[in-house]
C-alpha cells in the first residue's frame, strides 16, 4: 500500500537524525486526518503529503527552500510507485505550500489542511520546543519564555488558515498557556 511505503521511507529518514522528527510527522498526519474528517478531503493524499512534507529538512536541517525541494522529491518517489498523476500533483502542491513562504501560499482546502496540521502538531510536542529553547538554545527562563510565546503566536497564525484548525489551536493554546503560566 502506498501509504505504508511513504511512511516507512519517512520514518527511515527520521531515524538517521537525533531530533524527534517522528513525533512531528506523526502529529502532522494526525491533524491532517482530523481536518480531513471535518472538511471532507482525500485522506490518502493528505496522509502521503504529511509523511513526506519535511523530507528534505529531515535530511538536512539547513537546506534552503525545503518545501520546494521536498515537493520535487515527493513527485519522484510517487512516480516510482506509479501513483496517479493527478494525485501526485495535489501532493506536490500541498508540500510546496505548507511552509510560511509568501511566494507559495496555501490556497486550496488540501493545501490549507497540511499547512494547518503542520502548525497544530506543535501543541502535541511542547516538550520538543522547550528542549530546543532551553537545552539546545541554552536560553534563560525569560528568553526561552519569550521565544516560546513568539513561536506559539506564529503557530496560531498558521493554524488560523482554517476555522476548524483555529478552533483546535485556540483550545490547545489556552491549556498550554495556563499550564506554563505564559
Ligand atoms: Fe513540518
Amino acid at each position: 500500500m502506498i501509504i505504508d511505503k511513504v511512511k516507512k521511507l519517512a520514518l527511515e529518514e527520521c531515524s538517521k537524525d537525533s531530533w524527534d522528527w517522528e513525533s512531528h510527522l506523526r502529529g502532522v498526519v494526525k491533524y491532517s486526518l482530523i481536518l480531513c474528517d471535518k472538511l471532507g478531503s482525500d485522506k490518502e493524499i493528505l496522509e502521503i503529503a504529511a509523511w513526506l512534507h519535511d523530507i528534505e529538512k529531515i535530511k538536512d536541517i539547513n537546506v534552503s527552500l525545503h518545501h520546494v525541494k521536498g515537493s520535487e522529491t515527493a513527485v519522484k518517489i510517487l512516480k516510482e510507485e506509479n501513483y496517479p498523476k493527478e494525485k501526485i500533483e495535489v501532493v506536490r502542491q500541498c508540500i510546496l505550500t505548507h511552509s510560511s513562504d509568501e511566494n507559495y501560499p496555501p490556497e486550496t482546502k488540501e493545501q490549507k489542511i497540511l499547512a494547518s496540521a503542520d502548525a497544530l502538531c506543535h501543541f502535541d510536542n511542547i516538550l520538543n520546543l522547550l528542549h530546543a529553547y532551553f537545552a539546545l538554545g541554552k536560553c534563560s527562563v525569560k528568553e526561552g519564555k519569550e521565544k516560546l510565546i513568539k513561536k506559539l503566536d506564529k503557530i496560531m497564525k498558521k493554524a488560523s488558515l482554517l476555522p476548524e484548525a483555529k478552533k483546535i489551536a485556540t483550545e490547545r493554546y489556552a491549556i498550554i498557556k495556563e499550564a506554563l503560566n505564559l
